[in-house]
């Protein structure tokens, strides 16, 4: 840990650590709305010990961010004139830092996509609305069946498990998200209790399930994601058993701008074209390579969405679904 690095030490008080070295503790449960430290900035002088509060309150249709200091007496008696100073040199460009575009916008798709964390992500990817035309259009091209063992790579909340265990196949959904998960299995806890579902947690890149194991693999609206994504259908190829059949569904640079791939999420995703896709899979080994740009809107009015939903369906394009076996023999 280098000198100034500040970490919260959850499980220890929780205490604020500096280089290693205690300086504060927090009053509460970091997941509240309201946080409290008691902060010793210069243990050479307690005096100058200080109550820090950042309170989120609602604020019409937003939410107030409020940092209040009380106590720092010393500094500030003896430092008033310069606290403007301090504050525009040293306190004021961290908090602007994380308002940037690129920061902030790292953290957007970082928290609601590439790794969702937090309750409105849990909720939106239990039922993730604009999914499921995409979903309903797989399982129609898979016509899955009882004896089919399904692998769902970067499950999120278990959504399209849950529609797809309805065919009576038995599945394991993998996520490299822990909230993920846990919506995952709080949402098919009844086929994991039946035992035709496990979730587990790992990376696209290296699966941890056997090989030659699943008749079909899906995986749908994060292979954009996948930092190598060659290995990753690599992968996915080990996985399935012979003959064993692949549909990744994903967004291709047409798509960019659209409520497919709004921004900040386009900039961050690597959109393939659908050559690119073809290129891929072979590279990958799989054989029977197909490459579609699919007609959602069809599947966005038997999901009986709301017809504004349908009519965006009606008018973007630019998504692919890429199928594929793994050779019999
Ligand atoms: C946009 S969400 C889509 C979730 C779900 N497939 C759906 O369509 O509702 C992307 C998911 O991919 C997962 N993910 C991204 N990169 C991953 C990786 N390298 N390995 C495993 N999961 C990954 C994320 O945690 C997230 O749950």
């Amino acid at each position: 840990m280098t000198r100034g690095s500040v970490i919260l030490e959850a499980q220890t008080g929780p205490r604020l650590l500096d280089g290693g070295v205690a300086f504060g503790t927090m009053g509460q449960d970091p997941r509240r709305r309201e946080l409290r430290f008691t902060v010793h900035p210069s243990p050479w002088r307690p005096s100058t010990d200080a109550e820090l509060t950042v309170k989120v309150e609602p604020d019409g249709e937003g939410s107030r961010l409020r940092l209040e200091v009380a106590g720092w007496s010393d500094v500030l008696r003896a430092n008033h004139a310069a606290l403007p100073d301090w504050s525009v040199e040293r306190l004021v460009p961290r908090l602007l830092e994380l308002l940037s575009p690129t920061v902030f916008g790292d953290w957007i798709v970082e928290h609601q996509a590439r790794r969702p964390s937090g309750a409105d992500s849990s909720a939106s990817y239990r039922d993730p609305t604009y999914h499921w035309p995409n979903f309903l259009m797989i399982l129609d091209r898979l016509r899955l069946t009882p004896a089919d063992r399904l692998l769902e790579v970067a499950c999120g909340g278990g959504a399209f498990l849950s529609k797809a265990l309805a065919s009576g196949c038995t599945a394991v959904g993998l996520d490299h998200s822990p909230e993920m998960l846990r919506t995952a299995r709080e949402l098919n806890a009844e086929a994991i209790r039946a035992g035709r579902l496990t979730v587990v947690e790992g990376d696209a890149a290296r699966l941890p399930v056997p090989s030659d194991a699943f008749t079909v693999c899906v995986c749908t609206g994060a292979f954009f994601f996948f930092a190598d994504p060659a290995a990753a259908l690599g992968e996915m190829r080990r996985a399935l058993c012979p003959g064993g059949r692949l549909a990744v569904f994903t967004e291709t640079p047409e798509a960019r701008g659209t409520i497919a791939a709004p921004e900040p999420f386009a900039s961050r995703a690597r959109l393939h074209t659908p050559g690119e896709l073809r290129t891929l899979a072979e590279g990958a080994g799989f054989v029977e390579i197909r490459v579609e740009e699919p007609d959602l809107a069809p599947f966005a009015r038997a999901a009986h969405l709301p017809s504004d939903v349908v009519a965006v369906f009606e008018r973007t394009g630019g998504s692919v679904l890429l199928t594929a076996r793994k050779p019999a023999g």
